[in-house]
């Protein structure tokens, strides 16, 4: 079945976060209390309508957050995560008690696997536990959840039981997790149209996908429950999650804007806010997106060979099917290479003041390949400097770094820097060697900018390494990247931070 919504079938998408709860289990992306009221703020303004705040008996820290965010968040839903036990579902519960409308998500295993390897006990066993800990949570409150752990790999026929028993037993929301992110979309979907076709019960509640990303599939499997009959989706800001992640809220909300025509539903996300909820998370949680992610990647509207710039800079439309406007970023990037052709160039240099018939782009267009043989992406100084009018006084360069840190030391560093032929020294205290050169960097070059995120990867392993440092920083909405190598990782922050200052 491929469900065209009908009037029965509401075409509404609930959208359930997780990104503070499975998103959060992710190692070293925990936040603090306050960091976490900051996020659920924000995505009380993005739109979502569940925001799953912890699992409140997993730890106080989780339980008091659960407590501070129902205190703070009146716009969405807040859920709780228990497993299917008394004190778990009394804890939440507990923790529950100030919010304006609170929900109970409890659940236990539906696959055979988990079943006899995991929880080691019976299918029976299972159904009894599902409707005990379902009529057990509706006694706090009136709105509760259920997940078949693992329905992904899950016996349909038990599935669909296990379904109509939670159902039966006073479950609104019925999650179909596809925990090991195993199922194909077609199966996914499939999955959910017999469940939707074969649970008697099914129109007393909803079902609700929840895709992990193991084999790249979270997304596409959550878009086909949705064109199957499921009416929530369960989405972390960037994807982020266990092991490959979860599926992203912002590929959906996207997905289901750009196909509105076609897949007939809607939700309540407020795509403005897309990229700046993006960027609070990945810094809060000093989690970095990869690039190339779809809406929030760096790269995700930037353009960088010819015939692309070409076509974009003659009309967005020709290779962007998003406006990044619409989602909350600044512009599209040209980016300058060596496989940039004349418009991309033509463009660059007239942003910065230099208008050229035909003849005079040719001649330059020449030089401009010589540099950009040499250098991996040509920025405005390098056009400068190819025009004649080298702003190298105005550029930083490093002249000398020393940083004293470790154990039971305070993080000091001193920086030398030069411009326009001076030099400038300054000494920083910080809560790391980072810290302390960025700080130093700053008292010099006293621009305010925001760091924005910090990205050291080794290249090839091994403590001999090159080290390669990402920056982001931005200065009144504007973001700038720099970029540094070297086998000393201070260094290459060093390098990496002026790099990115040197563009402001
Ligand atoms: O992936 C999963 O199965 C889960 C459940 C706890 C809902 O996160
Ligand atoms: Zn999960």
């Amino acid at each position: 079945m491929n469900c065209q919504p009908t009037s029965k079938m509401n075409n509404k998408v609930f959208i359930f976060d997780t990104t503070l709860r499975d998103g959060e289990q992710v190692p070293g992306c925990q936040l603090n209390t306050v960091e976490k009221i900051e996020v659920a703020l924000a995505l009380e303004a993005l739109g979502v309508d569940v925001l799953e705040a912890g699992f409140p008996i997993s730890s106080p820290v989780d339980f008091k957050s659960v407590v501070e965010i129902s205190k703070n968040i009146s716009g969405p839903t807040i859920c709780a995560l228990t497993r299917a036990v008394a004190a778990d579902i009394d804890c939440a519960a507990e923790a529950l008690k100030f919010a304006k409308r609170g929900r109970i998500h409890t659940g236990i295993g539906a696959s055979d696997i988990h079943i006899k390897n995991k929880l080691k006990t019976t299918r029976e066993n299972i159904l009894e536990k599902a409707a005990w800990a379902t009529k057990y949570a509706r006694n706090y409150v009136d709105d509760v959840e259920f997940f078949c752990e693992d329905a992904g790999r899950a016996d349909l026929e038990f599935l669909a039981k296990m379904v109509e028993t939670v159902i039966a037993a006073g479950a609104t929301v019925v999650n179909i997790p596809d925990t090991t992110g195993y199922c194909l979309p077609e199966q996914y979907g499939a999955k959910i149209a017999y469940l939707m076709n074969n649970v008697p019960n099914i129109d007393k509640a909803i079902l609700s996908a929840h895709c992990h990303n193991d084999l790249g599939m979270a997304t596409a499997n959550s878009m086909a429950a949705l064109q199957n009959g499921a009416r929530q989706v369960e989405v972390t800001m960037n994807g982020i999650g266990e092991r490959a992640g979860n599926t992203s809220l912002e590929e959906v909300a996207m997905i289901l804007k750009s196909h509105e025509a076609n897949l007939h539903l809607q939700c309540d996300i407020n795509i403005k806010k897309i990229y700046p909820t993006s960027r609070l998370i990945t810094r809060l949680m000093r989690m970095p997106v990869q690039p190339n992610k779809a809406i929030v990647g760096r790269n995700a509207f930037s353009h960088s060979s010819g015939i692309h710039q070409d076509g974009v800079l003659k009309n967005r439309e020709n290779y962007e099917i998003i406006d990044p406007h619409d989602v909350g970023v600044p512009e599209s990037l040209i980016v300058l290479t060596a496989r940039s052709g004349r418009a991309a160039l033509k463009h660059r240099l007239e942003k910065i003041g230099f208008e050229m018939d035909q003849a005079q782009l040719d001649e330059t267009y020449k030089k401009f390949l010589d540099v950009a043989d040499q250098k991996k992406e040509i920025y405005d100084e390098d056009l400068l400097e190819m025009m004649g009018q080298s702003r190298e006084g105005k550029i930083y360069e490093i002249d000398y770094l020393e940083v004293h840190c470790g154990k039971r030391h305070q993080a000091t560093a001193t920086v030398a820097l030069l411009k326009n032929g001076v030099r400038t020294v300054e000494i920083a205290d910080g809560c790391g060697p980072v810290d302390a050169t960025l700080k130093a960097i700053d008292k010099i070059v006293k621009e305010p900018v925001r760091l924005e995120e910090y990205l050291v990867q080794a290249i090839t392993g091994g403590s001999d390494d090159t080290g390669k440092v990402h920056i982001q920083v931005s200065k009144d909405g504007v973001f700038y990247y720099g970029f540094g190598n070297d086998t000393d990782v201070i260094y290459a922050t060093a390098k990496a931070y002026v790099d990115a200052l040197n563009k402001l």
